[in-house]
């Protein structure tokens, strides 16, 4: 793989990232557009999870959630997140960092209508995070929603959110340990990269 350059990720870091994420599910790499997403609660304590990612663009990287989810709660409060991309089979990590944002209703029943139909189903059977008894609950739950007629739409609760980032950092491996580390950092009006040692 070619070395990573400033002046290559330099005029459009999200645009580089884009395309690690196309590259990625081009050369089917498993679970392409999973990310990391860790956001933290209002004491400082951290909290981790893997995310699918539905939308990555000029805007930023976007995924579904439920508004009542632990990560849904704790963004809510401080609406600052950190991503990590990993492929293995690329041996690239890709990290994002910066302020979270709802995505607007349209642009969340889009990517809700591109979801599996059985994810779709559970999205109303049943609230992310809620203490349950047993997995009969989840068959019981499931069930009574089939038997209804599906409203269409975005089930209550769904929301989708955006993190901007305000720093992308590109790390791709290298046979003898020289692995390529690009810390790209927004500003006013441009990106500055810098090289960081790996
Ligand atoms: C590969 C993978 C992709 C996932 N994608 C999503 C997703 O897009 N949205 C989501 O809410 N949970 C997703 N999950 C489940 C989350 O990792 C997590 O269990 C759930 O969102 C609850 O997290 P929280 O309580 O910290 O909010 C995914 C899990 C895996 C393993």
């Amino acid at each position: 793989m070619a070395p990573l350059l400033p002046e290559e990720i330099a005029p459009d870091p999200l645009r580089v990232l884009a395309a690690w994420i196309d590259e990625a599910r081009a050369t089917s790499q498993p679970q392409a557009n999973a990310m990391t997403l860790a956001t933290a609660a209002a004491d400082g304590r951290p909290s981790a999870r893997m995310v699918f990612v539905r939308g990555w663009g000029a805007g930023g990287i976007d995924w579904l959630t439920d508004a009542s989810s632990r990560k849904a709660r704790e963004i809510a409060v401080r609406p600052e997140a950190a991503g990590v991309f990993y492929w293995a089979g690329l041996a690239r990590q890709a990290r994002v960092e910066g302020p979270v944002r709802l995505l607007p209703d349209d642009q969340v029943a889009a990517y809700f209508a591109r979801r599996r139909p059985g994810t779709r189903l559970a999205a109303r059977a049943w609230r992310q995070g809620e203490r349950l008894g047993s997995r009969a609950d989840l068959h019981r739950r499931l069930a009574a929603v089939r038997s209804e007629a599906d409203p269409g739409g975005v089930p209550e609760g769904w929301i989708g959110q955006r993190l901007e980032p305000r720093a992308i950092e590109f790390w791709q491996e290298d046979p003898d340990g020289l692995h390529d580390r690009l810390l790209a950092v927004r500003g006013a009006s441009a990106w500055t990269v810098e090289r960081l040692a790996p």
